[in-house]
């Protein structure tokens, strides 16, 4: 299972790095915002320092809604880095983006997937990614999970290779959840990543441990 940094903070970003288990980063416009990232310009440059960090799949996400809008945008994106993958919202023009960046040899996300009829549509279109939103669903009394099994039972009914990158994550009980579904990617905030780290038991014994060594050592 790959790990993905759902944050455009770099500190964050820096820090999961160190920890020597990421695999990528997804961002959304939301994201950018928190961070206080606009515009254009600021927005490209802050994608290639998050490039410069991580050794590959740096999720970007077009703003246009339109084909030839989500065409221009998604090519000046991937030419920031060989690590941009391209990020596509579900609608039907940007099924269509899916197709055509495939063709062009661009890698997508698809994002904003909240069943599995538009999980099948990524998949036909040749995305790479397909990004459910567990978390969202889960908000709406929709259970999340079963949508991830969901996807991961039908892309193996046929072989599909768009992964299956579980989003919206909240928790660490999601992240183990979508782990025993077979989920391809998890992409989650740092506090998630960190808190599989938790186990009182595992600072109980570690304090115990190091107090007997320094009893026998003095
Ligand atoms: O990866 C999608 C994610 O950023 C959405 O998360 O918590 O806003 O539903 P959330």
């Amino acid at each position: 299972m790959k790990f993905f940094i759902d944050t455009a903070n770099l500190s964050e970003i820096r820090e999961a790095h160190e920890m020597g288990v990421l695999d990528g980063v997804t961002t959304n416009p939301s994201l950018m915002a928190k961070e206080g990232i606009t515009g254009a310009e600021n927005i490209r440059n802050h994608y290639k320092a998050i490039c410069d960090i991580v050794e590959n799949n740096v999720s970007a996400e077009v703003i246009a809604t339109d084909f030839e809008g989500m065409m221009k945008e998604g090519r000046e994106l991937a030419k920031i880095d060989d690590k941009i993958v391209v990020k596509v919202p579900m609608i039907k023009e940007g099924v269509k983006a899916l197709k055509a960046f495939n063709a062009e040899g661009i890698r997508t996300n698809c994002t904003l997937v909240f069943n599995a009829g538009q999980a099948i549509l990524a998949a036909k279109a040749g995305a790479n990614y397909v990004s459910p939103f567990l978390g969202r669903l889960d908000d709406v009394s929709t259970d999340g999970v079963a949508l991830i099994e969901q996807i991961v039972n039908i892309y193996d009914n046929y072989n599909f290779s768009t992964e299956v990158l579980a989003a919206s994550i909240r928790h660490v009980m999601h992240l183990i959840q979508c782990a025993e579904v077979g989920a391809d990617v998890a992409t989650c905030p740092l506090a998630v990543i960190t808190g599989l780290l938790k186990h009182p038991l595992t600072d109980i014994g570690l304090e115990k441990f190091l107090s007997d060594y320094h009893k026998g050592n003095k």
